[in-house]
């Protein structure tokens, strides 16, 4: 593998011990490393021998003229292919998904925009805490990686989840996010999340999409170096890193996002749930219950909204565009038909009628659905290794044209 700059940010906890062999094996992988400490890893590993076996200047601090003068924190943010925190304590973990930068590990955390792998570590009570939990899943949903821990003896004396994955496992998961900038210079457009059609001033129509799959793809399009517009429907996600993010409700405000975006885009990826109807006349009051005699029965007219997918299609001329099929029944044949009146390049189908993917749940089962007729089933992934999939085949699909 190409070697690469990996920047490892190395907080206090026990686990921090490993920290120096962790070094080791990345060198021994070729890649150039660079240590930072939080000040209270310094109790648990000697800045000394971080620097022995990385053969670089250890960096501790936020404000040493020292160190300032020879690299300050947003340079070695930037520095940085990949920023590897490792072990990562809960209290780091807290100031990550609240974007504190009060020392220089977490400034540099924040400044960053190479890819973040986390290797936590910590008491069992402490991983599971919910607070804990939460700020993972805020991470994650931005983008952030994370391996482990593993069970255990742990050296707090409890047995259970806490330990750091040890150092082999921790370079190989590292290995696998430093992806090559496939993307680089590109300019990717996805949409995302649900839309809500008004009906009056506080009421709306609105469905299940939680936006989790759209913004695991545009978070891999930034990974491999695209520039990303993310058009985010009603979803509660955080931004991925690196993502320029539009938000907007309805299929009409959507349709505007895209259009606006379209023309500089190479690729287009419509993961939206956008919604097929809209009610025809919305309310700019709140509709009354009293406006209503008892038991009478009241009457939503809808209209149908545009088709922004078969609407851009039809204009796409070298751009590869992907759109989406949410199907309960008969899913290839459904999925071959949307890619027959939508004129694009490749469908993405699940079947949301399975109870353990789909919507709201953090893994997919999908199919490719192909012009040619083709159809290729993945297993069961992770949102973002559906996301990795098809930037795999959308790259293959622009590099044959
Ligand atoms: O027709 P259906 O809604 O099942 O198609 C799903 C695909 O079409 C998704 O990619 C979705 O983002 C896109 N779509 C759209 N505009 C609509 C409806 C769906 O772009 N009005």
């Amino acid at each position: 593998m190409e070697p690469h700059r990996i920047l490892l940010a190395i907080s206090g906890g026990i686990a921090a011990y490993k920290a120096p062999e962790l070094v080791r094996t990345l060198k021994r992988d070729g890649h150039e490393v660079r240590c930072m400490l939080t000040p209270e890893a310094e109790r648990f590993v000697s800045p000394l021998s971080l620097q022995a076996v990385s053969g670089e200047s250890v960096r501790r601090d936020l404000f040493d003229p020292g160190e300032e003068g020879e690299i300050d924190h947003i340079g070695l943010a930037d520095w940085a292919d990949l920023v590897l925190v490792a072990p990562a304590t809960a209290n780091l973990l807290a100031k990550m998904a609240h974007g504190l930068a009060n020392d220089l590990v977490s400034a540099v955390l924040l400044a960053t925009r190479a890819p973040i792998l986390v290797a936590p570590a910590m008491n069992v009570n402490m991983w599971s805490h919910p607070a804990t939990q939460a700020n993972l899943e805020t991470l994650r949903a931005r983008g952030v990686a994370t391996i482990g821990p593993e069970a255990g003896e742990l050296a707090c004396g409890w047995e259970g989840l806490g330990r750091m994955s040890d150092p082999a496992v921790v370079a190989e998961a590292a290995a696998g996010l430093l992806v090559p900038s496939s993307l680089e210079g590109l300019r990717v457009l996805v949409t995302a999340g649900g839309t809500a059609e008004p009906i009056d001033a506080v009421r709306s129509l609105t469905n299940r999409s939680s936006g989790k799959m759209g913004f695991a793809i545009a978070a891999e399009a930034a990974r491999r170096g695209a520039r990303v517009t993310l058009v985010a429907g009603v979803t509660s996600l955080p931004t991925p890193h690196g993502v320029d993010r539009v938000d907007v409700r309805s299929a009409l405000e959507m349709r505007e996002a895209v259009l606006a975006a379209f023309e500089d885009s190479a690729i287009v990826v419509k993961a939206a749930a956008v919604a097929d109807f809209r009610p025809v006349d919305a309310s700019d009051r709140k509709i009354k219950k009293e406006q209503l005699a008892e038991g009478e029965r009241m009457t939503l007219e809808l209209v149908q909204n545009p088709d922004i997918l078969q609407e851009i299609s039809a204009r796409k001329g070298d751009r590869t565009i992907v759109g989406f099929a949410a199907e309960s029944h008969d899913v290839v044949a459904a999925a071959q038909r949307k890619l027959a009146r939508k004129g694009c390049d490749l469908i993405v189908a699940n079947d949301i009628s399975r109870a353990d993917a789909g919507f709201e749940v953090d893994e997919n089962a999908v199919l490719f659905v192909w012009p040619s007729g083709e159809v290729e089933e993945l297993p069961l992934l992770p949102k973002t290794g559906v996301a990795a999939q098809l930037f795999d085949r959308i790259e293959k699909l622009r590099e044959r044209r």
